[in-house]
Formats: C-alpha cells, structure tokens, sequence
C-alpha cells in the first residue's frame, strides 16, 4: 500500500506536478500531528500565496474518507491522519502477503552498482577498523540487491607492494612454517614486526626486501611461492571472519591484478596531455580552484602506486562490469586520494565519474585504548567476536540456563552484537566500541532487537495461529497504530538508506519497530483475549516478526527463534 501515492493523488497543485508532491510528502516530527505531512514553503514563490494560506487551501479542496481520517493546516503543513483500522488491515495483509521480500522493490532493475569493501590487506591482521568497513559494505551490498539492482561485491585485497618484499626476507631469517601455518596472521605479523626492529640497525635488510619484491614483481617462482602462500593463509583466517559475518564477495580481485592493466591508462592520460613529468615521477596537475595537491601516479623509480592500481581497476569494472554506481566504502583517511582520481577520471572526459563514490566511514577504537599500533599490539576481530560470544553465552546461561542451543545463539547474539554496534550511527561517525554497551540487552543494541523478535517468536507459539474471524478492534488503539504506521515506513525507510548509502537507517528503524511493538505488547494483552481480538493482535505480531526479520537480515544479523 502506498499511502504516499493515495495522500498525493488528491493534491492538485498549479505548476507541480504529482511526482513532486509525491517527494515532499514526510513525516511530522510529532506523530500526534498526523501521519504523513505536506510542507508548503517550497510553493510560496510559484503560488504568491504564504505557505500557511497554501496549506488552508489545500485542506479545504479535501474530503475526508476511506483511509484518509483528517486533514489539517498547521503553520504551512498540511498535516494528514489516516484512518487506523483501514490502514491496519492493508499493511498487515500486506505484509503477510509479500513475507521476506516485504520492502523490496524493483527500483534498481536493469542497473548494476559495483561495491568494493572490506579490501583487506594481505598479511595485515582484520581489525576492527575493518569490522566497520565490512559491516556497512555488506549491509549496502545486500540492500541494493534486496531494490533490485544487480550488485558485484569487491574485495579489492591490498596484495601488492614493498611490504612483501620485507616479508619474505623476515620468514627466510626467522620465519617458520609450521608455526605459521598455526598461527596465520599472527605469525606472519609476528617476523614483521622483528624486521622493522631489526632494520633499525641494520639497514641492508630494506635492500634485501627491496630486492625480493623486484623478484615477485619479475616472476620469480620462489617470490611468487611465497607470496601466494601469504595470501592464501590471510584469505583461510578472514574467510573464516567473513562465514561468521555472513559476507560474500563477487570478486577478489585485489591490487596485484591490475599489475598489467595500468599501462594503457597511463598511455591514454599521456595521449591526452595530462600525465606530466616532475621531478622523475609523473603526475597529474589539477588546477587551482581544486586545491589539491598533484596525483601521483609512477615514482620516479618507475614504481606504479595504489592511486594508479585504483584507476586502472576503475577502467576495468567499467569495462566488465558497465556499472551505473561504483562505491567504495573507505575510511575518510582516504578522502584527499579518492578526490584526486575521481578527478583524473573526470580530466580525462568521461563522464561515468559522476558515478564513482567514495562511501567514507570513521574510525574504530577500543574503550580501553588504540586499537592498532606499530608495535603489534593488535585486536584481531576475530578474537572480539570470540569475546562477544562467551559475553552473550554468559548473559544467556543467567537468563534461560534451559536454552538448548546455548552456543549456537551465542554466536548469533555475540556477532550480532558487534555488527549492530558498528551500524548504529551514522557511518561517518568514529566509533568507540564497547562490550557493554552492544551487549546491552536494554539499550538500543542488537540484542533488544534480537530480543524483541523472539518475543514475537514465543507470543505466536504460545497462542497459536490466527483462526477463525479478526475483530479489528484488537488493534484500534494508539499502540497498536504507532506500530502500523513504522510497519508502513519500511519500504520508504530503505530507498533513503540506499540513496544516502547509510545502513544505520536500517538500525535506527529495527530499533523503533521494537520499541513500538514492545510499548504495545505491554499496554495490549493477547494470550487472554477472546479469540477475535486475540487474532488481531497476533497479526499484528506476526507482521512485526516478519519485519523485524527482514531488517536485520539485511544489516548482517541472526534471529534466533529463542534467546
Ligand atoms: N586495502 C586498503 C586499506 O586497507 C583499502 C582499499 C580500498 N579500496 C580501494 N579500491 N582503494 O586501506
């Protein structure tokens, strides 16, 4: 049911046309106002009329009736109450009807959006930085399919560059195999972190590096070995991340591939002037207006960079891909590098730069300190989500010692948790990540969300199927209402989430469905009702169950039938 479409159809504004009545339709700050609402300032000009006279002649060319219960002019609104019960009836049959694909839509049918997240780095622990990345990189890549788009997931994996060059002299000096291949990551950190202490003093180490890293670069297969080798054992440990996180990819397709693929875009912007000579290295110039400081593209010792490898890869996904949208969810640390190469793109004159965006979030720390320092002290992610887990295990052995799947939800609640927490805010927000606090099971955390679904869960077992007539009347109340109105705003909910590229929407809105419902479950007894009540009310749960599920399945979270 689109309400918006209904509420516009009886507008008739001179000079605008329904699409854009459509779009200005919102909601009042105070739903005891109305449910949807229509500002008049924007007419003010085309109509010479004040925007509060606007909105009392827009009301008085409205009749009352079907879901539409009132209108009213308030202060240059025009403010609209629907009519509950009617309302109540469509969205719950709605919902029932559409199940897991309620809020979907086709919008994005026939349009591709590239998305390249997580974008670990090879041989580099997963962190929680990238915790963040790949939650809001996920939750975007599922959203976009879920309207319909045709999405390519891309883990442009950072496997190129000096480092492994110092990473091959580390393993042959000190590196052992089997306790690497024991402690992945950890281990490999471990010798890396011993060269850059011992090439403190002994400076031939980085000419050794520098000249193992030539060798990959020239193929040789003992280099070559051994830096698939690294690759392979970071991928095993954050495949393992992603299984639990419920993230895929499309492509893995890092830096390295790209590796043959730079030339020709270098060629071009040569062709086209704007690739010029300085000190050695060769650059591209913006012009003032831009302040920016020059992209750097060949060192001066030939040596391509990460800009050069993005541009390149930018060239390809369009190539392959055709996209119409291409994100790159990354931490605003990289702003000044996006803007350079969206700018070189578009000095190259074309025009699909106008379709490069860069998805910047913040950053993460712990509550008790930096998260990542030189010296290695490093939190792993995967040792959080382990932490997370034996806290919701906890919690869930005081609460309901009886649970069968204790472990199993755990899990759910524990990785929830965290994921729920990186999603909360705004994603250009930093972050200060607590145990306590996404563990909540009061706050506004994964866990309430979680928590309020299985209590849906359980009402519907307890009272069984919804048999024989529905008496309406069940769910005519300002609970039960509040609830039908968010249940009706999911969809909406959604396209801005997608057009703004914030899944924190997605949180914000399971968070108030909850609220909405729990404040109705509280105020509204179901069990004891007669049954025709009684099946209005678990309609009503049963939607808000659904819903529920259908928002978290889309920010990367389990629901757990018990907990
Ligand atoms: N590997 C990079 C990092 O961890 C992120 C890569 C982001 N993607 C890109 N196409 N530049 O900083």
């Amino acid at each position: 049911m689109d309400y918006k479409q209904i509420i516009s159809d009886l507008i008739n504004i001179e000079g605008t046309s329904k699409e854009e009545i459509y779009s200005l339709l919102s909601f009042p700050k105070d739903s005891s106002m109305g449910d949807y609402c229509l500002p008049c300032f924007k007419f003010a000009k085309t109509l010479r009329k004040s925007p509060i006279q606007i909105a009392q002649d827009i009301q008085a060319t409205i009749s009352v009736g079907g879901v539409i219960e009132s209108v009213e002019a308030v202060s240059g609104y025009v403010n609209f109450k629907l009519n509950k019960v009617e309302l109540a009836k469509q969205v719950l049959q709605d919902i029932d009807n559409e199940k897991e694909m309620y809020g979907s839509s086709k919008i994005g049918e026939g349009k591709t959006v590239c998305i390249d997240f997580s974008s670990v780095n090879i041989a580099k622990p997963f962190h929680m930085g990238h915790m963040l990345n790949t939650a809001i990189g996920s939750a975007l890549y599922k959203l976009y399919k879920y309207l319909g788009y045709n999405v390519v997931g891309i883990n442009h994996l950072g496997d190129w560059g000096t480092q492994f060059g110092k990473l091959i002299v580390a393993y042959k000096k000190w590196g052992n195999k089997e306790d690497i291949e024991k402690r992945g990551v950890k281990g490999l950190l471990d010798i890396y972190v011993r060269f850059h202490k011992e090439a403190e003093s002994d400076p031939t180490l980085d000419d050794e590096a520098r000249a193992w890293f030539k060798k990959i670069e020239d193929n040789n297969e003992e280099a070559i070995n051994l830096w698939q080798w690294f690759k392979e054992i970071t991928l095993k440990e954050v495949d393992k991340v992603y299984k639990r996180l419920n993230v895929t990819f499309d492509s893995y397709n890092g830096e390295s591939f790209y590796n043959d693929k730079m030339e020709s875009v270098l060629d071009e912007l040569r062709q086209k002037g704007l690739l010029v000579e300085s000190e050695g290295a060769q650059i591209v110039k913006f012009k003032d207006e831009d302040k920016m400081p020059p992209c750097l593209l060949v060192r001066s010792d030939g040596a391509t960079l990460y800009a050069t490898r993005d541009l390149a890869a930018a060239f390809y996904r369009k190539k392959t891909y055709n996209f119409d949208k291409c994100l790159y969810v990354v931490a605003y640390q990289q702003n000044l590098h996006f803007k350079q190469w969206f700018k070189v793109v578009e000095m190259m004159g074309y025009d699909w730069y106008k379709d490069l965006y860069h998805v910047a979030h913040g950053m993460v720390s712990l509550e008790d300190g930096a998260l990542s320092t030189r010296e290695g002290h490093v939190v792993f992610l995967e040792d959080v989500l382990n932490t997370s887990k034996e806290k919701a295990l906890k919690v869930i052995e005081e609460k309901n010692p009886n649970l069968p799947n204790k472990e199993e939800v755990a899990e759910q609640v524990g990785v929830g948790a965290v994921m729920f927490g990186m999603l909360y805010n705004s994603r250009i927000k930093d972050i200060t990540f607590s145990y306590d606090k996404v563990l909540s099971f009061e706050g506004e955390t994964g866990p309430y969300v979680q928590y309020t679904y299985a209590r849906c869960n359980s009402l519907i077992e307890k009272c069984g199927l919804v048999q024989g007539e529905i008496d309406y009347k069940g769910i005519d109340n300002e609970d039960a209402a509040d609830v039908i109105i968010v249940l009706d705003r999911f969809k909406d909910t959604l396209l801005d989430a997608a057009n703004k590229n914030e899944p924190y929407i997605i949180s914000r809105y399971a968070i108030e469905l909850a609220q909405a419902f729990n404040k109705f479950y509280f105020n509204c007894n179901i069990a004891n009702e007669e049954q025709g009540i009684k099946n209005s009310r678990l309609l009503l749960t049963n939607a808000v169950k659904q819903v529920l599920k259908n928002a978290l399945n889309l920010i990367g979270i389990a629901t757990p039938n018990k907990m």
